[in-house]
């Protein structure tokens, strides 16, 4: 693999200096931002618009032990749970034990979140949370979040924002950072950014599916550049599977949040038959990958493409405010949730693995930093528990604000000019033509051969395809945002197989058909390098 995904001379490019970039700006790279001192210099640069991630997607809501019955303690045991065996505790306890103060700053913000009568938060329940313990603002909590922060953000003079601006490639040197290369479409040309720190908080990989929650930008490319640059992954064999994913004709992206289930909702299959109960004790609000691979059985057992999720018993005016984007979602395709049952199936949603970093968000790089779902610290294990996303965003983004404004503010950055001699040729007249085809062919061959049950066989194809694509391409002329995407999306294809072949046991959101039992002996965490 090339360690630049394109041909440069350094010399060439036009350069700025900040004290730190950030790369994204879902809920992860804008608080990281908002959080920064404001004598720090920031560039948030993101691929498209300020106001497009996954994070505005979320529906259900943040994790947050308030209740006067729940503790940390218990939100960790839950968590723990749920990650089935691969969590990292000091990550882990980080998490819950700064959710209060970091949901308080939220309020301080400005984010409307529900109350209940008391004027207290009101808190929710979803899968494998023993207690009510989501805040949530109606079924838009991941808007009302980021709408409110990046109007903080917008007011925060020492920010700049670089809207459509692709990041390509950090630039260091003896594992220092000193930039980033990017793509700027409002220049149509290369930029550099010359800083001592770099926060990727890029997002995941869903886009490597077919069926997925996650919007198109979400092609993993902050975890490529990563890997380019000679950084450690970790855990990329799980990705969250959502159990319960609107399955139209017209629309097979749409998440029925996991709350419409705290809330009572039950999942039936094509018979009309309840199932869950018969695979978990938790039944319909067991951990995700439970309910996702149960799913999966009951649609091959019954030969169709969904199950249904059925909340018709509630009352209608309830459910219509308690869920008001999905009633009026659902009521575009016809199916007015409050009495019909809604045609549900499995679909991409989280990518577990990413960027390792320390429980401050560090790299193996000096000034390279990570958080989101682009990074893995250990908190979700195998398997992520309900709405603890946006909760790490928040907790480790906060962490590594104030890292990086200590290490502006105390003055021991490095040095940041740019290596005189970076000259990277790639000499190739051959475009790469078809790129959306070829993306296609990967989603839906990741779909098929690495999705929720997988074995040796498939897996062993999927990878053959896929160096056959990198084959295909290798060589030509890579030159526009959609071809960059794409060697991303195969870079990290490759890696999750890879991963995927090296764990020969099931567990959590990984499950091998071959490898039916959970080796608790022989375990340990995939890192790939
Ligand atoms: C949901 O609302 O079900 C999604 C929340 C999450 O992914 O944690």
């Amino acid at each position: 693999m090339d360690r630049y995904l394109v041909g440069f001379n350094i010399n060439d490019i036009p350069y700025e200096h900040y004290d730190v970039i950030i790369i994204g700006s879902g809920i992860a790279g804008v608080y990281t931002a908002l959080q920064t001192d404001k004598n720090v210099k920031v560039a948030v640069i993101t691929k498209e618009t300020l106001d497009i991630s996954n994070s505005v997607l979320a529906q259900g809501g943040i994790a947050v032990s308030l209740d006067k019955d729940d503790s940390p303690e218990c939100h960790f045991k839950d968590t723990i749970y749920a990650g089935a065996g691969l969590c990292n505790e000091e990550t882990v306890w980080a998490l819950v034990s700064e959710a209060a103060e970091n949901i308080d700053i939220l309020c301080r913000y400005g984010v409307n979140f529900d109350r209940a009568e008391n004027n207290k938060l009101a808190l929710s329940r979803e899968g494998a949370h023993s207690k009510n313990r989501i805040v949530h603002t109606g079924d838009a909590t991941g808007k009302e979040v980021c709408d409110t922060l990046i109007h903080a953000l917008l007011k925060h003079e020492n920010v700049k924002i670089y809207e459509r601006t692709f990041a390509i490639d950090i630039i260091a040197e003896n594992r220092k950072c000193i930039g980033l290369l990017t793509f700027m479409e409002d220049l149509n040309g290369f930029k550099l950014f010359l800083s001592e720190s770099v926060v990727c908080a890029s997002g995941g990989y869903g886009q490597l599916y077919y069926n997925t929650t996650n919007p198109p930008v979400a092609t993993g490319d902050g975890i490529a550049l990563a890997y380019r640059a000679g950084l450690r992954l970790m855990d990329l064999e799980f990705i969250q599977f959502h159990p319960t994913v609107l399955c139209h004709p017209e629309n097979r992206s749409f998440l029925i949040s996991e709350a419409v289930r705290g809330e009572g909702a039950v999942l039936l299959n094509a018979k009309g038959e309840r199932f869950m109960p018969s695979y978990h004790p938790m039944a319909e609000l067991a951990p995700r990958d439970v309910v996702s691979r149960a799913i999966f059985q009951e649609i091959q057992k019954t030969r169709s493409s969904h199950v249904f999720l059925d909340i018709s018993h509630k009352d209608r005016e309830y459910v219509e405010n308690r869920f008001p984007t999905i009633y009026r979602t659902c009521m575009q395709y016809g199916i007015d949730i409050t009495k019909d049952k809604i045609p549900v199936a499995p679909a991409a949603h989280y990518s577990m693995g990413g960027i390792m970093t320390d429980a401050y968000g560090r790299t193996g790089i000096d000034g390279f930093y990570a958080c989101g779902e682009a990074a893995c610290n250990g908190i979700h294990g195998a398997n992520r528990l309900a709405s603890n996303s946006l909760l790490e965003g928040l907790v480790f983004g906060r962490r590594i604000a104030i890292e990086v404004s200590n290490r502006v503010l105390n003055g021991t950055k490095h040095k940041t000019v740019a290596p005189e001699l970076l000259n990277v040729e790639k000499v190739s007249s051959e475009p790469l033509e078809n790129v959306n085809v070829l993306k296609l062919k990967l989603r839906k061959l990741m779909t098929e051969k690495v999705g929720i049950v997988r074995d040796e066989e498939n897996l062993q194809e999927a990878m053959k395809r896929v160096l056959e694509m990198k084959q295909e391409i290798s060589g030509k002329a890579y030159t526009t945002i959609e071809q960059w995407e794409f060697v991303n999306m195969l870079t990290l294809a490759e890696l999750v197989i890879k991963s995927a072949l090296m764990r020969k046991e099931s567990r959590g959101a990984h499950y091998r058909s071959d490898y039916p039992q959970t080796d608790d002996i022989n375990f340990k965490v995939n890192t790939i390098i």
